[in-house]
């Protein structure tokens, strides 16, 4: 393993920023003291805090006995005996509750356009649309993808899914059809649902058109139904008896339905992410685990009051889409924005018109959107925060990768105006929800810090054979103990989810992040050092380096490629590839143009994503003498640094000189 660093969080950094007094004396936890004593009730009884937590935020239909079973870890069992449904708990409850004519989604269009959605109308939508599935003989168990736009109908497509025990697996919208079709196959989906067409940044672009590319690729005869939500109303082609409008699936449907009650267990998900090697991997989440930490996270992380207006940038493609958008606020009745479009139209300073036209109280974004639109006030000053009465905010939250601490301190200044605690929150796909962050109302705040664990979360840095290293020292990121929300399995592998996560070097009861990381001598803080293994993260989006070389070597040019990632100011990485053809290396004009077919064809192969910033053809590429590519070597060739390591093992030391030229 390597430790590819972080530029500039180091541990060193010294400001320190206390939650403001007024925010604290309303928090949910409030002070360090309350903080403490959540940690302390859950090291003298860890079972027995999960089970009051479980009980308090879910309503279990059938009540669990049995907390936590560990009989066969790393397959860990939470609330097993315990019966629920995610739909109930989001809408029924809340409409039980009295929230029916509170607004559960206010959906601000690409273009601006504003639709107000209540739990009620909320309800009544997803009971006709999983009514709507039933009725084609979809039911518990049944996988059903998901490859939608923002939308009201995207949210509801995801809960009408939990509300009948139907497994989804959504595939964010920029991913091709080649990655949709191996995700298809993968999870052995019954159905898709999608939208003609999304609406983003002014254009149109085909959803539909791409999922019957990848039907036709093949593979896909598991697939009886592709429901269409029409978005845009562009030209589409259909085909009859597969294909139908989500209009007319729900036509005559009933407004209720009752919900299936699944066992804890079931599972609610599978969302598929990038690992170091292999294909993409199906991360299976709970249904009772991971509902408790959407819910629980809202209120300690987000301290989520009734009358706050709650906006998450993300996409429901991603994790924080699920968790901070599909289930969460909803699972504690919070009115939050859904947004379709892009941070940059029709102008950068989209985001602050947005929070200043709904009025929004906390905000929660990726420290990229944050670099790009503070480069952006910088060309144009109108789009700076300050031209826009943002005064609405009181907490602010970034998730997805690293803050560098100038672009924490420029949120905390111009978007926070000094008032409002900043959530660094570190989590992955695989752990559900927050691990490490910051509680608003207690946690001393340091730039590029994420803090502390949540309450309950044994979160250790170790090094390579399991041992606690002191504070100060760097190594390894592992939780020590398993929690509610975590990743059950890798779907159909159970092997790879067991080597992966629970590594024997490490004794194999310790989870492994696959981050780096390290404590403040002081503080103990956690500051998250980067990946440690091949997984790049630009713009926040998770990358497996194999997979885009794999994508590469696909291409009849190609005969051999090594993608490294290289910082990058405003996307925190980027992808960087080293190629070598199966014809002589191209120069000028033509490796220009040879890099630009390549860019594409990764973009078709995988999705825009993972599209290589830049790609440096070599007559071969550094290897040691058993043929091992030196991607240590590489990666400081991206970077335009010197190579000063050792580079008597390899094999063809001449090629270093060649391959630090851009083509
Ligand atoms: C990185 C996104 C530093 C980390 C929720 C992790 C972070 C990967 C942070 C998971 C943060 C996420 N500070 N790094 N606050 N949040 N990461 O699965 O490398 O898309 O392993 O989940 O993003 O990315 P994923």
């Amino acid at each position: 393993m390597t430790n590819q660093g972080a530029d500039q969080q180091g541990p060193t950094e010294s400001r320190i920023f206390a939650p403001p007094a007024a925010f604290v004396e309303k928090a949910a936890v409030s002070g360090m003291a309350a903080y403490q004593a959540l940690c302390d009730e859950a090291e003298r009884d860890y079972e027995g805090f999960w089970a009051r937590l479980a009980r308090e935020h879910v309503e279990w239909q059938t009540p669990f006995t049995r907390t936590l079973n560990e009989d066969n870890a790393p397959f860990y069992k939470w609330f097993e005996d315990g019966k629920l449904n995610v739909s109930y708990n989001c809408l029924d409850r809340n409409i039980k509750n009295g929230l029916g004519d509170k607004t559960a989604i206010i959906f601000e269009a690409d273009d601006g356009e504003v639709t107000r959605v209540s739990y009620q109308q909320l309800h009544d939508k997803v009971c006709k649309i999983a009514n709507g599935l039933k009725a084609r003989g979809i039911k518990k168990g049944d996988r059903v993808v998901i490859y939608m736009s923002m939308s009201v109908e995207g949210v509801a497509a995801m809960q009408a899914c939990a509300r009948i025990g139907a497994t989804h697996s959504v595939v964010f919208g920029g991913f091709s059809a080649k990655s949709l079709q191996e995700r298809i196959i993968d999870a052995g989906a019954v159905a898709v649902l999608t939208c003609d067409e999304q609406l983003r940044g002014g254009k149109q672009l085909p959803l539909k058109v791409i999922v019957d590319e990848a039907l036709a690729m093949g593979g896909c005869d598991t697939i009886k139904n592709v429901v269409v939500y029409k978005r845009t109303g562009g030209n589409i082609a259909w085909t009859e008896g597969r294909d139908i409008w989500l209009h007319d699936l729900v036509e005559g449907q009933a407004t209720t339905c009752e919900p299936e009650w699944v066992e804890a267990e079931h599972p609610l998900f599978i969302l598929y992410t990038s690992g170091s090697t292999g294909t993409p991997k199906g991360v299976q989440h709970s249904t009772g685990g991971y509902l408790l930490w959407a819910a629980l996270t809202m209120k300690w992380s987000f301290d989520l009051k009734p009358e706050d207006t709650y906006w998450c940038t993300a996409d429901i493609g991603w994790v924080t889409g699920h968790t901070y958008i599909a289930y969460g606020p909803t699972a504690v009745g919070a009115t939050q924005v859904v947004f379709e479009g892009i941070p940059t139209f029709p102008h950068a300073g989209r985001f602050w018109e947005t929070i200043a036209k709904h009025k929004v109280n906390i905000f929660y974004t990726a420290p990229t959107a944050i670099r790009s639109l503070i480069k952006a006030s910088d060309v144009d000053p109108k789009v700076h925060p300050k031209n826009f009465d943002i005064s609405s905010l009181r907490l602010l939250g970034t998730v997805g990768e690293p803050i560098n601490p100038e672009a924490w301190m420029w949120y905390y200044k111009n978007v926070g105006g000094e008032k409002c605690p900043i959530v660094d929150t570190f989590w992955q796909t695989e752990t559900g929800g927050h691990m490490i962050t910051p509680l608003p109302g207690a946690t001393p705040m340091v730039p590029g810090s994420c803090t502390l664990p949540l309450p309950g979360i044994m979160a250790a840095i170790v090094d390579e054979a399991g041992h606690d290293v002191p504070n100060g020292s760097g190594g390894i990121l592992v939780v020590k103990r398993p929690w509610p929300s975590m990743i059950r399995t890798i779907w159909g592998n159970p092997d790879r989810f067991k080597a992966g996560y629970f590594p024997e070097e490490l004794g194999g009861k310790y989870y492994l992040a696959g981050d780096g990381a390290i404590r403040n001598a002081e503080t103990g803080y956690f500051t998250i050092t980067g990946r440690i293994d091949d997984v790049l993260n630009v713009s926040g989006h998770r990358m497996g380096t194999m997979e885009i070389e794999s994508a590469l070597v696909a291409n009849p040019l190609v005969a051999e490629a090594a993608v490294v990632g290289k910082p990058d100011e405003t996307t925190g990485e980027s992808i960087c590839a080293f190629v070598v053809l199966k014809r002589a290396r191209p120069t000028g004009d033509e490796a220009k143009q040879i890099a630009a077919e390549l860019r594409n064809w990764v973009g078709k192969e995988i999705g825009p994503i993972a599209k290589p910033k830049e790609i440096r053809f070599g007559d071969n590429l550094p290897k040691t003498r058993s043929g091992k590519i030196m991607r240590r070597l590489l990666r400081v060739l991206a970077k335009g640094e010197t190579i000063t390591q050792d580079v008597s093992t390899l094999e063809n030391p001449a090629i270093l000189e060649q391959l630090k030229e851009t083509s």
